[in-house]
């Protein structure tokens, strides 16, 4: 069977109140947020007096949770306006100190070496329609940093996507929803179809999308050619909570990149 077509945009519709369901396990579970939160403060050695950009940081769970260690000064930038007035009501209801901003991560809204450290979290990149897409935000990330800043960029473990990410799940989500995965594997992009069903409603969503897959020496090079000086690349496991297949976020990779 053949996947079906891909919107080279699919990544504009896709973030909205149902995959805040669909995904609820990785995305809506406090104690992996807080994993990973930790890991990301101690790999950069983040300081609380520190401005960070949280970039296509979705609801912005990183950042509210930074803000409620006292991290003070944490933008969070993504394109998905249902995602970011979650976030906005979250931390106006929990009074945590978070801007939430809409921008294209191709092209930023802010002026030069605004920021000391950028995050990038939990498969947020690869989505181009084009190597070159992916590419802008790296340079993006660099300009928007000062001498010395430093990225956290996560994404899916190529080699673990390759070899283990069953073709075909499914799981239940809250509310009433079970999430069905149909995936393919392409020299460049893993695939994949996704139908969300109601039990009550029948269908909620029938949809395909796609993630280039970047081996860490792909990623080190893209990283370079954006500008940043030093590239260190770990494989790690996701910080999980709960034993089980997490879909491409079972196995992470991992890179810290600094701006010379
Ligand atoms: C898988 S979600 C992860 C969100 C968040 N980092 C987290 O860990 O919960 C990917 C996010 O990237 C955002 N995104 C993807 N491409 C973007 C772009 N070019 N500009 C702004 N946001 C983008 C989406 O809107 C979505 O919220």
């Amino acid at each position: 069977m053949d996947h079906p077509p891909v919107p080279p945009d699919w990544w504009r519709h896709l973030f909205d109140e149902t995959y805040l369901r669909t995904d609820a396990r990785s995305v809506q579970d406090a104690e992996l947020t807080r994993r990973e939160v930790d890991e990301v403060i101690h790999t950069l050695d983040l300081g609380r007096e520190e401005f960070i950009l949280d970039l296509c940081g979705g609801q912005g769970r990183h950042a509210l949770e930074m803000a409620r260690r006292g991290y003070g000064r944490v933008l969070v930038l993504d394109f998905s306006l249902p995602l970011l007035s979650w976030g906005r009501a979250q931390a106006q209801g929990a009074g945590r100190p978070v801007a939430f901003v809409r921008g294209d991560a191709r092209s930023l809204p802010f002026g030069g070496a605004s920021f000391h450290a950028v995050l990038c979290l939990a498969n947020s990149f690869g989505y181009g329609a084009t190597r070159g897409d992916d590419l802008r935000i790296l340079e993006e990330a660099c300009r928007l940093l000062q001498p010395g800043g430093r990225l956290y960029l996560e994404v899916a473990d190529p080699g673990y996507v390759r070899q283990h990410l069953p073709q075909q799940s499914w799981h239940e989500a809250p509310g009433d929803l079970v999430v069905c995965r149909r995936r393919w594997l392409t020299p460049e992009h893993l695939i994949c179809r996704e139908m969300v069903l109601s039990r009550q409603d029948g269908l909620v969503r029938d949809c395909a999308y796609q993630v280039r897959l970047y081996e860490p020496q792909d990623l080190e090079a893209h990283l370079k050619d954006a500008g940043f000086a030093r590239v260190a690349a770990m494989r790690e496991r996701a910080a999980e909570t709960q034993p089980g297949e997490r879909g491409a976020l079972s196995r992470r990779l991992t890179v810290a990149a600094w701006k010379e």
